[in-house]
């Protein structure tokens, strides 16, 4: 899972220092994707950009820049770089074709020769920015090697331009042929890729072009109109917009919306098996009919399609991290806002005699189904998965239905049963998680009702899903999710409400809920009053190698949340453990060292917790216990240990609040220790291979 990015102006003059510029920014906002290493390409000279044609075999090569370390290592290497060869940075150019990449390595240590753009050879006569992986490229790579070629990375990525500059080298050698335009380069490369790809291509012997494409992996065009005239006669609905040619313009190509949204919000959410030609300030589409699943090669014939622009509904200050030090405290502490919108339009209060209910526009039509599967199976990875576990309980006790969950990764490796019975719901935050979209292929293909549960508008889950519902938390940067795993919950919560029938028996307990989802904006807005409270904990914590986190019931799910923050984060070994296991295992842990959360707040597992507390006490454990405000007295007798006093909500939605000082205490655990919060180690914010 990396990042790409292309920025091509056409009929504006841009200096080579703005280009940069915007290179550079769009990579910062695509870095949460990976950040072990980074590259660009830009045009040499004049030469090339003067021209607008696209036939040159005289023009300079592009050059590229590729480092290691994050963009400001690359920043900084091209400015040095720069400096040393006198390019001169206030070179104007009216066209002018860049690409961008931030990388999470897959194949390859990070290092320059592995960055991105990978290259045909000597020359830059293809250039590739990749994000995705192609699983065939051993056979392409030795295909290549019997050719002459040599390789220089140890990348998936590097056969792609040298089998472009291998297609060009054969379609000019052969005689009496129009020259081969490069989108017919590009589309035979893509007969032979496998995998899930979105690429973007930029070629010496097609200066001022692009070509993009992609199956599996996200990709969007931005567009930005520069002459008024032109902007008023073209809708935002004329797909002919796109085709025309000459009218001055801005184009952005970015993995997400996160690159766009501060130039434009006009954008076309790439298709699978789509290939864009940009040129001379027109952008042709082709497609693929029969763009196969996402792990086939494209075999057929592509025909021109005509696609229309959307509206990107995203907000600039979404992606800036505002008054605050970091993407992830900025994200744990808009929370009441992201559940706000999570919830807007969705909770119906009900009259004089109509009850309070929930409405889910994206499954009314489906719910029916839904009642009727034999059994609703939650499959997803990391957060997501736990955000099910924890919605998993009120799911079961409204609709009856048995809930089972999956790892989807697990699901896929047992080749779990699955049935046309079965309604499966994929949750995932990005809705492009390898294995989760894997299992849901898989699920699909047995015939279960699939339903998404995501963030991402457009994303590969919410397309290839039956129908779902969109979280709508805004955008999440931090690698570590926070505000999307407490939409999740509430949006599964919702769910449990929408297909839980509307019983007398019931009603009550429904009500409650709804209530209960109204106010839960104030109460995290009052649990996140516990900052510095958890600020106080963290610097106890500081130096420790270990935590545990107990929890049971509703909140299993936030011990094994609240352990994977600080693990992912805070880079401390961490647990999350079911309660009722303590004695099969976990009690051989507890020492007056070892620190121990256990979360105790008012549900019906109260006072097996309790029991739970006494225990560990009467083995001197070190606990820092979490409980309903008024009832710290009764958890920790004589003072015997740290509490963390919660507000209390009904017991379903309690996830949601005792999730809060968990991601506070991760947070600053991790600024404390002194390690990047938003960027952990080795981790990468979707994970997009297998
Ligand atoms: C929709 C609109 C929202 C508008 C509201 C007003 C979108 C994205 N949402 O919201 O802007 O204010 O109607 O009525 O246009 N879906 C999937 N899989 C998923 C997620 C969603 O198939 O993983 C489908 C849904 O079944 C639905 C559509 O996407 O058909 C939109 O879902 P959602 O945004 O949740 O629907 P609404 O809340 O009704
Ligand atoms: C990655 C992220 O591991 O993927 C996690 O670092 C996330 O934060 C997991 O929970 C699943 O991602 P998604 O997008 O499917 O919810």
């Amino acid at each position: 899972m990396c990042g790409i990015f292309a920025y091509l102006n056409f009929g504006v003059s841009r200096e080579r220092r703005y280009i940069l510029q915007v290179l550079f920014n769009g990579l910062r906002r695509l870095e949460y994707r990976g950040y072990d290493s980074a590259g660009i390409s830009i045009d040499d000279c004049l030469l090339s950009c003067a021209s607008t044609s696209s036939s040159s075999s005289s023009s300079p090569s592009p050059l590229v820049f590729r480092q290691e370390g994050n963009i400001e290592s690359l920043v900084k290497s091209v400015y040095e770089d720069v400096a040393a060869t006198e390019l001169n940075l206030e070179e104007s150019f009216t066209v002018h074709a860049g690409i961008a990449h931030t990388r999470w390595a897959t194949h390859g240590e990070p290092a320059p020769r592995n960055s991105h753009p990978q290259t045909s050879g000597a020359g830059n006569e293809f250039l590739v920015v990749h994000n995705g992986v192609i699983t065939n490229y051993e056979v392409l790579k030795e295909t290549l090697v019997r050719h002459g070629f040599t390789f220089e990375s140890e990348t998936d990525t590097e056969v792609i331009p040298k089998f472009a500059k291998f297609v060009f080298d054969k379609a000019n050698e052969a005689e009496g042929d129009q020259p081969v335009t490069f989108s017919q380069v590009v589309l035979e490369v893509m007969k032979y890729l496998e995998g899930a790809y979105a690429l973007i291509f930029k070629s010496k012997h097609y200066p001022n072009e692009l070509i993009a494409c992609k199956r599996g992996s996200p990709l969007l065009l931005g567009v930005k109109e520069l002459n008024e005239d032109a902007s008023n006669g073209s809708t935002l609905h004329d797909s002919k917009f796109l085709s025309m040619n000459g009218q001055p313009k801005e184009l952005f190509l970015s993995s997400d919306a996160n690159a766009i949204v501060e130039h434009t919000k006009k954008v076309l959410v790439v298709e699978d098996g789509e290939v864009l030609h940009i040129k001379e300030g027109g952008v042709s589409i082709l497609k693929f009919d029969n763009a196969k699943g996402r792990h086939g090669a494209a075999r057929s014939t592509p025909s021109s399609v005509q696609r229309a622009l959307s509206i990107l509904e995203m907000e600039v200050e979404q992606i800036n991290k505002g008054n605050y030090e970091h993407y992830m405290q900025k994200e744990i502490h808009e929370q009441p806002e992201s559940l706000t919108t999570t919830m807007r339009g969705r909770l119906i209060r009900g009259g004089s005699c109509k009850a309070k209910s929930v409405l889910l526009g994206g499954l009314k039509d489906h719910l029916k189904t839904i009642r009727r599967s034999r059994r609703i199976v939650f499959i997803g990875c990391g957060t997501s998965y736990n955000a099910a576990l924890a919605a998993r309980p009120i799911l079961e006790e409204l609709s009856g239905i048995p809930v089972s969950m999956e790892v989807a990764s697990d699901l896929l490796d047992r080749q779990g049963p699955i049935y046309r019975e079965d309604t499966a719901v994929f949750v995932s935050q990005s809705g492009e998680t390898a294995d989760t979209l894997n299992a849901l292929e898989y699920a699909s293909e047995n015939g279960a009702l699939c339903v998404g549960i995501t963030n991402t508008v457009g994303s590969a889950i919410a397309r290839h899903t039956h129908c779902g519902v969109h979280i709508n938390a805004g955008a999440e940067i931090g690698v570590a999710s926070t505000k999307a795993y407490t939409s999740q919950i509430v949006v599964m919560a919702m769910l449990a409400l929408a297909i839980g029938g509307d019983t007398i028996s019931n009603q009550a307990r429904r009500e409650a809920i709804i209530d209960g989802l109204y106010d839960l904006p104030n109460k995290v807005r009052e649990v996140l009053k516990l900052d510095a409270e958890m600020k106080e904990l963290a610097n106890l914590l500081i130096a420790e190698q270990s935590l545990l986190v107990f929890g049971r019931g509703y909140n299993y799910a936030t011990a094994l949340e609240g352990a994977l923050k600080v693990k992912e984060v805070a880079l401390m070994h961490s647990e999350g453990i079911l309660a009722g296991e303590m004695k099969h295992g976990p009690l051989a842990l507890v020492d007056e060292n070892l620190p121990i959360v256990v979360i105790a707040t008012r549900d019906a597992c109260f006072s097996k917790q309790q029991s739970v507390i006494q225990q560990l006490h009467a083995r001197k454990g070190r606990l820092i216990v979490m409980c309903s405000k008024g009832d710290a007295a009764s958890v920790c007798p004589g003072n015997s240990c740290r509490v963390i006093e919660v507000p209390i909500v009904e017991d379903c939605l309690q996830p949601v609040i005792n999730v809060v000082p968990l991601q506070l205490l991760a947070y600053h655990l991790t600024v404390l220790r002194g390690y990047n919060v938003d960027q952990p180690r080795n981790l990468a914010k979707s994970v997009t291979t297998l």
